[in-house]
């Protein structure tokens, strides 16, 4: 039995207005119920004019993350995206993941949520996910690697966000080493990937990524380290079109490098890259330049005392930008 969202399939294809009796004809179903799937995709924020005479067309699509838009907006060539589940409210989409993923969740399943109750930053961060605000969305991943050798996913998670911003808005997002995507010197978008594995084994891992996408305006004490790609462009994002460019993306990275090794675009986006840093280790404050990345995804840096060390994670200070205490969106 045809129901209301193979109407919007039909008037997604196409481009004039299609009488009730064609569709009545196309959906085998009769005029009434025609009317009645009309009203139901307009009470779910679907624009549908109909004028006398000719019938019905859709004129605007609502910032909904249903499966059915998130569908309608993969490109259909492959794995990311099989199975697709969209939550209007969840704890985290990365925990759902998780459940789904000891379950037996097939690859490249996603989650995506309107809202996350509990989302998590890194470090044991809170990461706001109000409804609407945000794309809120964790890919689950079962690559055939030892755990030692997923050092490349998160890089190339964030090459993947900066492609799908880039494609959609224009807009010149960039990496903060490790993963957080910035647009100018503000954050806008972070990556926190977990991890499910025995020592010689891993079962899934998962890249959570969330991104400030319809944010007005952040309070004063976010406002200078935080942004929204509405902040930037001025225009609201419909979140299930950045969603499939970014799947796109992240499909064709995944492709070629898997979870070992990242693109090199990776060191082209990264603003850290010849900066002066700071970062403390082992009790001790240093101070040098960023100097590259090494292909386990470490950030090298040069010393003020002519050291090269490589640094996998802690606090990073990158000159000019805000510091490792903020996740550019929690309040
Ligand atoms: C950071 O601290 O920069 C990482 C933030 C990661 C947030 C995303 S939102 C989707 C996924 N679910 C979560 O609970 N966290 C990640």
């Amino acid at each position: 039995m045809a129901d209301h969202k193979d109407l919007l399939d039909i008037l997604r294809q196409t481009d004039g207005y299609l009488s009730g009796e064609e569709l009545s004809r196309q959906l085998g179903v009769t005029r009434a119920a025609v009317w009645k799937k009309i009203e139901q995709l307009r009470q779910e924020g679907y624009e549908i004019d109909s004028v006398t005479r000719r019938g019905y067309r859709l004129t605007g699509i609502p910032d909904s993350i249903s499966e059915a838009e998130v569908r309608a907006n993969l490109s259909g060539k492959g794995t990311f995206g099989c199975h697709i589940v969209s939550l209007p409210s969840v704890d985290s989409t990365n925990e759902e993941a998780k459940r789904q993923g000891d379950a037996g969740a097939p690859h490249g399943s996603v989650f995506v949520a309107d809202e996350q109750t509990g989302g998590k930053g890194r470090l044991g961060r809170r990461w706001v996910s109000a409804p609407g605000s945000g794309l809120w969305f964790s890919i689950l991943l079962r690559p055939d690697v030892l755990p030692s050798e997923i050092t490349g996913i998160t890089l190339l998670s964030a090459v993947a966000v900066c492609r799908g911003i880039h494609a959609l808005t224009g807009c010149d997002a960039r990496i903060k080493w490790p993963n957080d995507v910035v647009i100018g010197t503000k954050k806008v978008c972070g990556i926190l990937t977990e991890l499910s594995a025995e020592m010689e084994h891993v079962h899934y891992l998962i890249p959570g990524i969330g991104i400030n996408t319809n944010n007005g305006a952040f309070p004063p004490e976010l406002s200078d380290r935080a942004t929204s790609l509405k902040i930037e462009t001025g225009q609201d994002v419909r979140r299930a079109v950045l969603l499939g460019k970014i799947l796109e993306e992240f499909e064709d990275l995944y492709n070629r490098y898997g979870v070992s090794s990242f693109p090199e675009e990776y060191c082209s986006l990264c603003v850290s890259l010849g900066r002066p840093v700071s970062l403390t280790r082992g009790g001790r404050k240093l101070t040098g330049i960023a100097a590259g990345i090494a292909p386990d995804g470490a950030l090298l840096v040069q010393t003020q005392e002519g050291e090269k060390i490589a640094v996998t994670s802690g606090e990073v200070v990158v000159q000019g930008f805000y510091g490792e205490n903020c996740n550019g969106n929690y309040f």
